[in-house]
């Protein structure tokens, strides 16, 4: 092992979280389930839910994504270096597993990134989650025969590394320098996160998921 004796044991950590998160990363998830499993509370039309299983699959890149780069991070420094790493990581990531058809990302109620805020469609949903609703997810009928698609995301113990009340000195320096605004600290293992989310085109082939969706949703 490379760490010191002060640092926390990431190898063992990580271990953890991947057998206890199965996904995700700088930010992963979740209640996680190994087979994308869509469970909603209400009745999707048939249309509609083939375009829900399209977006369970399009958030897998960007979660299986995160959690590489974390766990690479974390082996690689322990969570002082692992917050840089992340920092570059994690809007990359974010890039690379959408498409000119598909976008996909993460947002929270309080963020750490800025850039990651919610878009209007997506604030109804953040705030049931914020008051305690137990959903799995939630699918949003979007203008231009779009549908967005949310997941909440819970926070894991190695999570609070980075998210919780107890940081190490170096890792609160770290933050207060990359993060000036910072919101995402003080968080508790099982707390509600923030939310994954996706737009895709409800017929496939027939519509771009990438113009920016800032309309309310009808
Ligand atoms: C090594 C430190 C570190 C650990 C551990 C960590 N994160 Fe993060 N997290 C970050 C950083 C840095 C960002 C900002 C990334 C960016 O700039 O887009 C972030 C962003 C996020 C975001 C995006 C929303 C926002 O506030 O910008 C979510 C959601 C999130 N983390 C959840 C989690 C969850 C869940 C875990 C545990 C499974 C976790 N994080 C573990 C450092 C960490």
């Amino acid at each position: 092992m490379r760490n010191s004796k002060s640092k926390p044991r990431p190898s063992s950590l990580v271990a953890l979280a991947v057998l206890a998160v199965g996904v995700g990363a700088c930010s992963p998830a979740v209640d996680e389930r190994s087979e994308p499993a869509v469970s909603e509370p209400h009745a999707a039309p048939p249309r509609e839910l083939s375009a829900e299983r399209r977006a369970v699959e399009a958030l897998l890149p960007l979660k299986q994504g995160l959690m590489t780069a974390l766990t690479t991070a974390l082996e690689e420094g322990g969570p002082e270096q692992a917050l840089a790493a992340c920092r570059l990581a994690a809007p990359a990531v974010t890039q690379d597993a959408s498409s000119p058809e598909v976008r996909v990302g993460r947002t929270s109620h309080r963020l750490r990134n800025p850039d990651n805020a919610a878009e209007l469609w997506m604030e109804p949903a953040l705030a049931d989650w914020v008051a305690g609703d137990t959903a799995g997810s939630h699918a949003v009928e979007l203008p231009g025969g779009r549908l967005g698609y949310l997941e909440p995301i819970y926070l894991q113990a190695m999570c609070l590394q980075c998210h919780g009340s107890d940081l190490g000195s170096g890792v609160r320096e770290r933050l207060a320098e990359l993060y000036p605004e910072d919101r995402a600290t003080g968080f508790a293992e099982g707390d509600f996160r923030g939310m994954f989310w996706v737009v895709v085109p409800i017929d496939p082939g027939s519509g771009k998921a990438s113009e920016v969706v800032s309309e309310e949703p009808s």
